[in-house]
């Protein structure tokens, strides 16, 4: 009887870990899709991680900006055009408009907020959900960006002047300024139709 229990607790424990993010669906039966929105959220960040790195050091901040501001929309778009998920990256304080929170990623955000004020590291949050849209079923999956120390020289509270007139002059309604170090920045926000 009591091997039973402890059986029973073993295999509650087992079923737990296995959904290590807060998604509202029952038992595993995303976690192939919890995989492949990691690793397509991995080589995403990798490209726009290698050509920020590559244009800071070839072109300096200034220059890096109008980098970003070309080719950060054509990684995206490659990246959800090779893969059939929709990728994107959002934020409650967006620079570029197109990649303003719908309300589902906005509610998801604000969560994060929440969960980082209660300790969590925001290195590590993730979420996914399955929802219907207009009859559809989709499976969403977001995982947030922290500020680094790097991201400052375009982010962060106190930019060099002519940063902040090219910023000014490509994103005239730019709100992604005065993060530090550890803010969450934004997250990266997948979806993919489900089958029926
Ligand atoms: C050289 C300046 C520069 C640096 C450094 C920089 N960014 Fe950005 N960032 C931009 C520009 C420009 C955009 C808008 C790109 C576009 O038009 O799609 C942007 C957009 C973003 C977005 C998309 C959401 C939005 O606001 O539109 C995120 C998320 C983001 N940056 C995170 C980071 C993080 C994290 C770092 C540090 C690892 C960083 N950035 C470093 C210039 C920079």
């Amino acid at each position: 009887m009591n091997l039973q229990l402890s059986a029973g607790r073993v295999l509650l424990c087992f079923s737990l870990l296995s959904v290590p993010v807060g998604g509202v669906f029952a038992g595993d039966a995303h976690d192939a899709d919890i995989a492949e929105a990691r690793a397509l959220v991995k080589d995403y960040a990798t490209r726009l991680k290698g050509e920020l790195k590559h244009a800071l050091k070839e072109e300096g901040v200034v220059q890096a900006i109008e980098t970003c501001h070309l080719k950060a929309p054509d990684i995206t778009t490659e990246a959800s055009d090779k893969s059939g998920w929709n990728v994107r990256r959002t934020s409650l304080k967006v620079r570029n408009l197109e990649d303003a929170p719908d309300k589902w990623e906005a509610k998801v955000l604000d969560e994060f907020e929440k969960r980082k004020e209660a300790g969590e590291s925001p290195k590590t949050l993730e979420y996914s959900e399955v929802v219907e849209k207009e009859g559809k079923r989709y499976f969403r999956y977001m995982k947030a960006i922290p500020t680094r120390e790097v991201c400052l020289k375009c982010h962060g509270r106190k930019l060099d002047p002519k940063v902040a007139k090219q910023l000014d002059s490509l994103y005239p309604f730019d709100q992604a300024r005065g993060f530090k170090v550890g803010d969450l920045r934004g997250a990266f926000s997948l979806s993919k139709p489900l089958q029926k």
